[in-house]
């Protein structure tokens, strides 16, 4: 019979080949196709990053144009999809609405679902999801909070765009403030990819069996929701606050996350791939910094991020463990002061990844693939004789 490895949480076993982010957890080095994520942060817009994601180059200005153009004719979301929202009840977590969304936008494309498509209409319905996410994604919160929703104004780019339909009014003007189209972009860039990842892991496996690319993205949401993966930033926000409420002692939190019979642990600290530090992390907490000051914002919160910081990065448990604050221990930090509450954070970073699934949807499709199918090592019985039920 076959010999088969195991590989549990496959910490050592590549799923596949990709030339789209080069990922280094010892040296703490992250790069999209080449170009090192901290000099994309500084200088890149989202879009910009999301065309080097999905097309495998830094676009020109004209090609920039382009694609701006024709994603800004897709942002319309069709009519009847409101209908879905107004069935939720309205404590429906964020990530379960934009997992069912997603998946529905298939319902209203459903050409998207015959294999065979050509390279064309692969292009289309890549634009069509990356164009309706901001549009979806801004109409979960509107619903959330009972305002009406906001329809996409095109002479906006992507962040822009998305900013004004979840903070914009119809009522009134929206004024844009740069702090914080800045900080956006930069947040949605650093999230943009991040090679293997369960999500990332997940919309391969998904489309691997041909599935269509929307169902595919739903399936990556559902995997980005969990408190391990992309949940940690929400996840985080509520550990600070329960430390806050809970007086403020750092130590004793720090205790219980090293605490083998407790099964706490420090949200937003560890990685399964960076053992150094998390080079995300690293300009998040900059930008964090900045985006406090700019706008003015003193969190009490932030107080106690830094003071387990400080505990933590000095305790030898998470010295010996190599456990650093990773991307998410800052990020929704940020996102509270800009004025999100907290279930919304994963949706943010859902907003942030997509093109990184769309990019590595394509290039399993582009490389044709083989459907992912993992082995097993079986531990159950061997043969067993049938007992009758009345003998059972
Ligand atoms: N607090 C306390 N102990 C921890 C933590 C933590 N946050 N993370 C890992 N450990 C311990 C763990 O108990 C184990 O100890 P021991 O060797 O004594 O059994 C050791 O460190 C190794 O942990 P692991 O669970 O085997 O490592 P992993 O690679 O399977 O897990 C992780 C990686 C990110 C899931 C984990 O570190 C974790 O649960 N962190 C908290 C959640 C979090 O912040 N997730 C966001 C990750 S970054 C963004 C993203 O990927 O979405």
């Amino acid at each position: 019979s076959t010999f088969i490895t195991l590989d549990s949480g496959y910490k050592n076993t590549g799923a596949t080949k990709s030339a789209i982010t080069f990922l280094d957890g010892e040296e703490g080095i992250l790069r999209y196709r080449g170009y090192p994520i901290e000099e994309l942060a500084a200088k890149s817009s989202f879009i910009e990053v999301a065309y080097l994601l999905i097309y495998g180059e830094l676009p020109t200005q004209t090609q920039l144009t382009d694609f701006q153009f024709r994603v800004s004719r897709h942002t319309l979301v069709h009519e009847d999809m409101l209908k879905f929202f107004d069935g939720y009840p309205s404590k429906t977590h964020p990530m379960g609405q934009l997992a069912s969304l997603v998946c529905c936008l298939s319902a209203f494309y459903p050409e998207s679902l015959h294999p065979n498509q050509t390279p064309e209409e692969v292009e289309l319905n890549i634009i069509r999801m990356f164009a309706k996410m901001p549009t979806i994604v801004s109409w979960i919160y509107k619903k959330a909070i009972g305002h009406p929703v906001m329809y996409p104004k095109n002479k906006f780019d992507y962040v822009s765009n998305y900013l004004y339909m979840t903070f914009g009014h119809r009522t009134e003007e929206y004024d844009l403030d740069p702090v914080i189209v800045d900080a956006m972009n930069k947040l949605l860039i650093l999230h943009a990819d991040h090679e293997q990842n369960c999500s990332t892991s997940t919309v391969r496996i998904v489309g691997s069996s041909d599935c269509n690319l929307f169902a595919s993205i739903s399936a990556g949401v559902a995997a980005l929701w969990g408190p391990l993966h992309g949940g940690a930033n929400q996840a985080v926000i509520e550990m600070l606050e329960l430390i806050k409420k809970d007086g403020g002692d750092v130590d004793k939190w720090v205790a219980k996350a090293k605490d083998k019979n407790d099964s706490f642990r420090l949200m937003g600290f560890g990685h399964r791939v960076y053992k150094n530090f998390d080079p995300r992390a690293k300009i998040i907490k900059e930008a964090c910094d900045n985006v406090l000051n700019k706008l003015g914002i003193q969190d009490p919160v932030l107080d106690i991020a830094k003071k387990l910081e400080e505990v933590a990065l000095h305790d030898e448990y998470f010295i010996e463990r190599k456990l650093y604050p990773n991307v998410d221990f800052y990020s929704g930090i940020i996102y509270r002061a800009l004025g999100f509450p907290t279930d919304m954070f994963t949706v943010l970073f859902a907003l942030g990844r997509l093109p990184g699934w769309v990019a590595q949807w394509k290039e399993m499709r582009e490389n044709k693939e083989p459907i992912g199918r993992p082995r097993q090592v079986y531990v159950g019985s061997t043969t067993r004789e049938y007992i009758p039920l009345e003998k059972r």
